[in-house]
């Protein structure tokens, strides 16, 4: 099997990530539910990993990193927490579904899309600077296009939320762990991001870090280990977030993940990345129909490519894929938005995403098996 849907989840793992798990199942209680070394083994694997995520994040603290199920729930809490009926927010035109379905799940707020070009940095920062004003209650900015793989000019819109004071929540769902995701740089309210992709580690695992200052509206209410005879969550990170039993093994391979990338360092792999991406593009375009939609601009790019092949149904194409053992998806992607922003919104694309696990003859491959076409 040669998988290139790592921007969907990470397949492949380092070894160390199911060992911690099986080693968590086997010796880890609940994290501050008790004062005995199983229980104390799981507050230090949670301790260490939120530890270890705020470094890697630029978190200011441990305790602003908080344990979600997925980028989804992270996403979830930071849009809740600051957008209210009626509100106006500026979002890019590459938002996920879990940003723009949960927008519109709340009355009556009102989306401006700022787009100012296709893979335009310089024109999309232009149209967020017209559009962020004195109403906008949050701008929402994803730092990678999960289907085109472009590089949002996130430092220049964190910037011009700081100097206007509007609250900035990041998706940093195909950014961690591959570019400098920092919480703190930016001066983000909320950064959210799943732990099974760039951070290599299982899936069921979300972080949701919360900039300095922020009091955020908890999705879930329950126990926490802490104050129980209040009867409201407690104020304080992590805890007002956290309700209900811990994912102890997720949080154990989601540590070992991290130390994993630690150890390669993300500008390691972004660069495999992105030189089996530009590969892949070059032997793509050889064959004729195929059009790769990227940036121009190699800085803008990221290991994640789609492509068309004209004449060709991209869902179609994906299965005959799949019946060789090449696995990519196939569609919108669950970002209808941001083929609306690239004109695909008709035909959906074929998207390979590359990992640190894969190697230059699994790309060719997959450009071989195109090249071929459909089987007869
Ligand atoms: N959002 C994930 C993707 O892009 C699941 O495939």
């Amino acid at each position: 099997m040669i998988y290139l849907d790592c921007a969907a989840t990470a397949l492949q793992k380092p070894p160390e990530v199911a060992q911690a798990m099986v080693a968590a199942l086997r010796q880890c209680a609940s994290p501050g539910r008790g004062s005995y070394p199983a229980a104390d083994r799981a507050a230090e694997i949670a301790f260490q990993c939120r530890e270890a995520l705020a470094r890697l994040l630029g978190a200011d603290s441990p305790e602003q990193v908080v344990f979600t199920s997925n980028a989804t729930h992270a996403l979830n809490i930071a849009i809740r927490s600051l957008v209210r009926r009626g509100d106006r927010v500026v979002i890019s035109g590459y938002e996920h579904n879990a940003v723009t379905r949960t927008l519109v799940s709340i009355p009556e707020v009102s989306i401006q899309v700022a787009v100012g070009g296709l893979f335009d940095q310089a024109g999309d920062l232009e149209v967020f600077a017209r559009q962020i004003d004195e109403n906008t209650k949050a701008v929402i900015c994803t730092h990678v296009s999960n289907v085109f793989g472009y590089i949002l000019p996130i430092d220049g819109i964190a910037s011009l939320c700081r100097e206007r004071g509007v609250p900035l929540i990041v998706d940093a769902s195909q950014s961690a762990g591959i570019l400098p995701v920092s919480a703190k740089r930016w001066g983000a309210a909320y950064v959210g991001l799943p732990g099974h992709k760039g951070l290599c580690g299982p899936q069921g695992t979300g972080v949701l870090i919360c900039g300095d200052g922020q009091t955020p509206a908890p999705l879930l209410t329950g126990g926490t280990g802490s104050e129980s005879l209040n009867q409201q969550m407690p104020g304080f990170l992590p805890d007002r977030l956290e309700a209900g039993t811990h994912n102890m093994p997720g949080i154990a391979g989601l540590l070992a993940g991290v130390q994993f990338i630690n150890r390669e360092g993300t500008d390691a792999i972004a660069c495999h990345e992105r030189r089996l991406s530009d590969r892949l593009a070059g032997k793509l375009s050889l064959t004729p129909g195929v059009r790769v939609i990227r940036p121009e601009k190699p800085e803008l790019r990221t290991g994640v490519l789609s492509f068309v092949a004209e004449g060709q149904d991209c869902e179609v194409l994906g299965e005959a894929l799949a019946a060789r053992g090449i696995c990519l998806r196939a569609g919108l992607h669950c970002a209808p938005l941001a083929h609306c922003t690239a004109g695909t919104l008709e035909t959906g694309t074929l998207r390979a995403s590359i990992s640190p696990f894969t190697s230059s003859a699994e790309v060719d491959a997959l450009a071989a098996a195109v090249s071929a076409g459909p089987e007869k």
